[in-house]
């Protein structure tokens, strides 16, 4: 089994479609396939997830489906020519009406209404993720007069942030909601929500998403610069989710690209102290579009998010559209475990000090605790039924492997996201309860994880169902009878 704890999203496109390069994915260390509804179809976003649970299935792997909102990115509208070019100096106007498919050298639609209203000005306005910038000079009633700042191509549809954020469109569009349904027929694992403003957001696509019956994690992606403004508003909007993404584009450009290593590293912090998961997203291995080697400068920034202790780095166009999607997996793969080596990624001083409210995380936490300071301790067995019990371990920096065994096949998808988890497919409610730990211990001799002598922890509750009962933990010597 892998010993990497890092886990890899990977987003699926035209360029990792075919059976051959997803199979060949899988096997480099593929743990989520990111679905992006901002592009394609339910139907090739349905064929793309069969795929990947066949060839999961036939090697014996878990691999969750992440499904990503579009959200409501504000977008202008289309010029008649496609494209323009603008030049440092040159006067150009955003009209919400101007027609939509009319573009010209002077003036491009824009479907907000509140454009007039939430620019000011002074303002600076960044199209395509801050490529071409401009400054609001003045505005009428339906349209932001502005000056060009940085020139360069503008062409049908490019994204548009105000510096600071502000621009404030409501979390979920109809097309979101038509999506939730979609994910919700699919039985995708997680689902992320773009742009969300604070927790009412999250709830509202918690709602959404329990009245399409569907029970994937939420993932908040933090984008605005809202978001992070305050420590308050960022710890509401992680409460309100099961995880978030630090979904650097769209956050680069609205909080300055200098601030934003030190808010990846707080937004890693302020999810983990909360329980929840953080996958590090956007540009990480961007040269490898084009490149089959990594640059210095990706390698570096991979390897930070390892020791910020994320749990998962995420590929963008480099698996979707890239030419290489299967060496741009190999080269994460590969560093996420060099850095995993380095000392910060296995002591930990998570909730010490601290007390705890529940039975079941105590219990967890115990068992990290003893993982970590009982040498002979090979790995760690969590029966759950949620994947509960093992998020809780796995927010603790260890070393030792920890294993999700759970019967359900939505648990044993979901820990692939989960930093340090593994998952063994297991029932302990087939075997008489005096059997349980031997077979438990069993599966991991199977799997060369452990062999005799090594030291094995197992966590479990009274009862073999139910989610929140775990109150006990075994130290088991591998070898011995085991009850
Ligand atoms: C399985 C075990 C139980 C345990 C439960 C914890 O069902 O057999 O003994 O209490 O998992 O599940 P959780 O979802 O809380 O991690």
């Amino acid at each position: 089994m892998t010993s990497r704890r890092t886990k890899i999203v990977a987003t699926l496109g035209p360029a990792s479609s075919s059976p051959d390069v997803l199979e060949k994915m899988i096997l480099a260390g593929l743990d989520v396939a990111r679905l992006n509804f901002s592009h394609g179809t339910p139907d090739e976003h349905r064929a793309r997830a069969q795929l990947v649970r066949d060839l999961a299935a036939k090697h014996g792997r878990f691999v969750a489906l992440l499904g990503d909102l579009q959200g409501p990115k504000i977008r202008i509208a289309k010029f008649a020519n496609k494209r323009i070019e603008l030049a440092e100096g040159d006067q150009f106007r955003f009209s919400v009406t101007h027609p939509r498919d009319a573009g010209t050298q002077e003036v491009v639609g824009i479907d907000y209404p509140d454009l007039v209203k939430d620019c000011g000005v002074g303002d600076e306005l960044l199209l395509d993720d801050g490529r071409v910038v401009m400054r609001v000079d003045s505005s009428t009633a339906d349209e932001l007069h502005c000056t060009v700042l940085i020139g360069g191509p503008l062409s049908d549809h490019k994204g548009i942030n105000r510096r600071g954020g502000g621009l404030t469109a409501p979390a979920l569009t109809p097309k979101d909601k038509a999506d939730i349904k979609l994910a919700a027929d699919m039985q995708l694992d997680y689902l992320a929500v773009s742009f969300p403003r604070d927790a009412a957001d999250m709830d509202l696509a918690r709602r959404l998403r329990d009245e399409a019956g569907s029970s994937a994690w939420l993932i908040a992606k933090i984008e605005r610069a809202e978001a992070v403004a305050d420590d308050e508003s960022l710890d509401a909007l992680i409460r309100a989710s099961d995880g978030v993404m630090v979904a650097r584009g769209d956050l680069g450009v609205e909080v300055g690209d200098a601030e934003l290593v030190g808010i990846q590293k707080k937004i890693i912090l302020h999810a983990r102290r909360n329980n929840k998961i953080v996958i590090t997203a956007t540009q990480m291995m961007e040269s490898m579009i084009h490149s089959p080697m990594p640059t210095r400068a990706e390698v570096s920034d991979v390897a930070n998010a390892v020791l910020d202790y994320t749990d998962a780095v995420m590929l963008s166009a480099e698996s979707a559209a890239g030419e290489y999607p299967i060496e741009a997996i190999k080269a994460m793969a590969r560093v996420c475990i060099g850095a995993e080596k380095h000392p910060t990624s296995i002591k930990s001083g998570h909730r010490l000090g601290q007390s705890f409210s529940r039975c079941d995380e105590s219990t967890a936490l115990a068992a990290m605790y003893t993982a970590n300071h009982f040498p002979g301790v090979k790995a760690i067995i969590s029966l759950t039924e949620s994947g509960y019990t093992p998020l809780i371990m796995s927010r603790i920096r260890s070393s030792i492997p920890i294993f999700a065994f759970t019967p359900h096949r939505d648990a044993q998808a979901r820990v692939a996201l989960f930093r340090g988890v593994q998952t063994v497919p297991f029932d302990p409610a087939s075997l008489p309860a005096d059997k349980v730990s031997q077979a438990a211990v069993d599966e991991l001799i199977k799997r060369n994880v452990v062999q005799p002598g090594d030291w094995v922890i197992l966590t479990k509750g009274d009862r073999y169902h139910g989610t929140g009962g775990t109150n006990t933990l075994k130290i088991l010597h591998v070898g011995d009878p085991l009850v």
